[in-house]
This record gives structure tokens, sequence and C-alpha cells, in this order.
């Protein structure tokens, strides 16, 4: 990560460059808190860079929200979900939403404009409309569309989900980046609002909806019909339960017409490590296609073409959508590796730190022939030659049998009391099992897989039988294989693996996780 320093080192700072290249004067009067920030920063020095400020906005940069994004640090902008979107999406995103001729665009969750100022350039004269409940990020967007020249827009320091927009003729576009803000985040009046919005539109609304969830709702509220959208977000609601909302709108009402998911890879927003989807719509739309892409790289966004026709009734009901992005069908792949293994957890200890431990410290503890060596992080899998091996540094698990004499075994009993004390035997897990110190490791799995990563599964042969921790799956094949047929299966399961991407769930930065049942379904080569 390059570390770059800001042009303007303060926030003050910022609001008097928006100052001088004219926010007060765009965009419709100041809200109190935009207020609040134009009177103190009149009080900074002039910054001497309106000037090439503009010339840059004008050439299509963002200064402004380039040094916001590193004066303000991730972890607070994370809070209220502030991350910009790189031209290479924005533009793509504006060509499908102005090909419908709008006569106003809604830019929801404006940040520094971005949206707003690449409209503005197109088309001086589109009546903008940008909103954002940070003051400062509204008095970016004015700046912007100020130096742009923008003739008709309105800015309002807002909360997206309330707020009233102006009236509008003719059709309106919503583009835009709706902030990714998890439910634990949410005011309860957010929470509220959502509880509200939905008994207006007779849906459903999970209470771990989160915020970009929520903005398509207050969009299908505000829009028309007629009315088109462009909308990036991150693809998590695609697959996930509260996603439902998400995905019944685009199938009712909405008009969802084009999805493009942005390969995980390609990690289009650097700085906050997303799985971009860009989700557009026609509101009222007909009955119809919906179009659904997987693009490598933003370049491909711009293609007019690609990708897989699903028709809009086909997909009523269906509970995980990125798995049709590579394939049309929502029928069971013809052979599974759920045909011929199974595929289980690995072990949950409760107390790692109690129960693994370097062989060293076993051997020191006279506990080395209760031990068992493990496979203990999915870096190990994921690192592995498709096969891992035992070794001296490996570290290994207590393994204790349910009939085990603690008389009979001082050693173990030292170190069984040495736990309890501590109060290993009152932890969550460890209370649950009876006795509370047998982790029951199970058999070895010939072939281990892991299942959580920025990456499709990866597999490896486990020759030495090592316990597997639950930072992976063990493959159990269901009739006995020769070492020849093992290796084969794990070589054809690494060499299918670019095709598992996108069948297991995908989360916000771009995690997979494969439930079993999610791995038991992976399609295999027909021939070993
Ligand atoms: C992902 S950023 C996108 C910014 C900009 N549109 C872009 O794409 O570069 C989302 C923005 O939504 C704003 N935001 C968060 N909650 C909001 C709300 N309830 N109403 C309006 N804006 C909100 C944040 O302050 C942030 O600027």
């Amino acid at each position: 990560v390059s570390v770059k320093s800001p042009v303007i080192a303060t926030e003050r700072g910022l609001v008097r460059l928006a100052l001088e290249l004219g926010a007060e004067g765009l965009g419709g009067p100041l809200s109190q808190e935009e207020r609040q920030l134009v009177d103190r920063a009149r009080q900074e020095p002039a910054t001497g860079l309106e000037r090439s400020a503009r010339v840059a906005i004008r050439a299509g940069g963002d200064p402004l929200g380039d040094d916001f994004a590193i004066i303000r640090t991730p972890l607070v902008r994370r809070a209220q979900g502030a991350f910009w979107t790189p031209p290479e999406i924005v533009a793509p995103m504006l060509d499908w939403a102005l090909s419908a001729n709008p006569a106003c665009l809604v830019d929801p969750g404006c940040g520094s404009g971005r949206f707003s100022a690449a409209a503005a350039r197109r088309e001086p004269d589109l009546e903008i409309v940008a909103i954002d409940l940070d003051p400062l990020a509204t008095l970016m967007t004015r700046a912007a569309l100020s130096a742009l020249g923008a003739r008709h827009a309105t800015v309002l320091n807002a909360d997206y989900l309330t707020v009233e927009l102006p009236d509008r003729n003719g059709v309106t576009a919503f583009v835009g980046n709706p902030p990714y803000v998890r439910h634990h985040d949410l005011s309860p009046q957010t929470k509220a609002w959502a509880v509200t919005a939905a008994k207006q539109l007779k849906i459903g609304v999970s209470g771990l909806a989160g915020l970009h969830a929520l903005f398509f709702v207050a969009t299908a509220l505000k829009a028309r019909k007629g009315d088109v959208g462009s909308l990036v977000t991150s693809s998590e609601w695609l697959d996930v339960h509260y996603g439902g909302v998400v995905r019944h709108l685009l199938t009712n009402g909405l008009g969802g017409r084009l999805l493009d998911l942005i390969d995980p890879r390609a990690i289009p927003f650097a700085d906050a490590m997303t799985t971009a989807l860009i989700t557009c719509f026609e509101v009222g739309a007909g009955p119809g296609d919906m179009r659904l892409r997987l693009v490598e790289t933003p370049a491909e966004l711009s293609q007019v073409e690609g990708g897989q026709r699903v028709p809009t009734r086909r997909l009523v009901g269906v509970h995980r959508w990125s798995p049709l992005f590579r394939d049309a069908t929502t029928e069971a792949p013809a052979r599974s590796l759920g045909t011929i293994a199974r595929v289980h957890r690995g072990f949950v200890t409760g107390a790692n730190d109690f129960f693994l431990m370097t062989r060293t410290r076993a051997r020191a503890l006279g506990l080395e022939g209760w031990c068992k060596p493990a496979i203990t992080t999915a870096a190990e899998i994921l690192s592995a030659d498709g096969e891992l091996r035992d070794t001296p540094e490996r570290r290994v698990v207590l393994d204790l049998p349910a009939n085990l004499d603690r008389a009979a075994n001082p050693a173990v009993d030292t170190y069984l009391r040495e736990g309890e004390a501590r109060g290993i035997d009152k932890s969550y897990i460890a209370s649950h099992r009876k006795p509370w110190w047998r982790v029951g490791v199970g058999a070895p799995a010939p072939i281990v897989a892991s299942y959580m990563a920025r990456q499709a599964p990866k597999f490896a042969l486990n020759p030495d039988g090592l316990a597997l921790l639950n930072i992976g799956h063990g493959i159990y094949p269901r009739q006995t294989m020769s070492e020849e047929q093992l290796r084969l299966l794990a070589e054809a399961l690494n060499r299918e693996r670019s095709g598992y991407t996108g069948k297991g769930r995908t989360y916000h930065g771009g995690l997979e996780k494969f439930e079993p049942g999610e791995m038991e379904a992976l399609r295999i080569p027909e021939v070993l």
C-alpha cells in the first residue's frame, strides 16, 4: 500500500478550498452543519490551490475527495460507508443511466460527488440532486459542481432514506454507490424506518439488512415508473438472507435489467476491499430477461453485450443468485463431488490456546503420547502444493479418549486441572462436551480443503493423516480409494477450482465461504 500525502492536510482546509471553488453558491441553502463547517473554515488562510483544483476537476479529477480519503482514516470512513468509486466504474454506470435520456440524476450518498461531477461534465444542463449525510461530503460535491459550472444542481445534506426529493419531470436516473454499513451499526431510527418502509411497500425487510440494502428500498419508494438506476454495492445481497429484499424488489417492480459482478480478484475498490456488483434497473419494466455478467476487469464494463440472460420469472424465489453468473441453469450439476465423497467440517476445540501446542511443549508437559499433529491454519492448505505433510514444527492437538483414566495419567491430570483452574471447562464449547476435554478429532480426512478465502477452495492430500481444525473441510470418499485415485481426485479439484468461484457465499471483502453441502455440490469431471 503506498502512503500518499494529501495536498490539503486538514478537513478545515478542505472546506476552505471548497469555499474558494464556490461551494456556498451552488446547490441551494446550506444545512446547519454545513454552515458551521463553513464559518469555521473562513478563519483559515487562503489555500492558494483554487486554480489548480479547478483545472483538476475539469480534467476529470477529484482533488478534494482524494485528500479526504487520506485525511479521514479508513476506520472512520468504514463506519460511514464512505469509499469513493473509481472512475472506470463511474463511467460505464453513467453510460447506462444516461442512455435513458433522463431529465434528472439523483446521486444517493454522493460523497465527494464523483457521480454528479461526471454527469455534469457530460451534460451541464442535466438536473442533478446529490444527497449525503456528511456535511463535508456535500460541501465537496458543491465545490466540484461549482468548478464544473453545473447549472441545475441541488445538494442536500440529509439522510437519503427519509429525504424528500425536489419535484422532477421526465425520467430520473438514480446513480451511485450506496454506503455499506452493517446492520449492527445502524441507528434505532434507521431500523424503525426500515420497518415502516417495508409496510409501505408490502414487502419483508430483514432486521439484518445493511444500509446498502435499505438504499434500494428507499429508491423503490422514491422512483416512479420509467425511472432508471445503476447502483454499485457489495455483492453480498445476492446470496444472503437479508438480501432477499433486494432480490425481491428487482424481480417485482424495480425492474432489474443487468447485474455486473466484478470478479473479486479485480478489487476495483483498492481501499475498501470489496466485491463490487453493479445493478442496473428500469422501474416498472415488464417481464423480460435479466442479464447476469461476470466481469474480470472494470474495462469490460463498457462492453454492451455478454453475460447470461435469465428470464426474470425464473429468478423469483431463487435464494442464491451468484451461481447463476456462471451457469444459467439452476439445476444441480450432473456429477458433484458429493456423489463420490462426503465433506465434513474440521474439529472445534473451543480453546485453541489450551488444546493446541507445539511438539516441544507437548513433550515438556509429558503429553506428547496423547497428541496428534494437526493442520491449524487455512494458510497451510492455501500454500500447500497439493499435499500437506507432517513436520517437526507442526503444532499438535491434545486428543484424549473419552475413557481416559485421569488418576493413572498424572501428567494429563495435571494439565487438565490447570485448564479447570483457568475455567476452560466452563467455556461455551467445552461445557457442552462430555467430558469437557474430549475434543474428538475424528478420523483423518484423506483430502483437506480450504473453505473460506478471497479465492476459490484449494485442496491438498493428507497422506500423514493430520488432524484438521475447523479452518478447513475434510473430504472423505464414500468408497475406499487407492492413493492414486485420491491423487487424481485432489488434482482434478485443484484444476477445476477457478470454476468454483461464485458457488459458495460471497461476503463483503470478497471472502467466499463454502458450507460442506456447497462443497459437495461442486462439479467434478466425469472421468477422473
Ligand atoms: C460508498 S460512499 C460513495 C460516495 C460517492 N458516491 C462515490 O461513489 O464516490 C457512500 C456515501 O454515503 C454517505 N451516507 C452514509 N449514510 C447515508 C445516509 N443515510 N444518507 C445519505 N448519505 C449517506 C456516506 O457519507 C458516503 O459519503
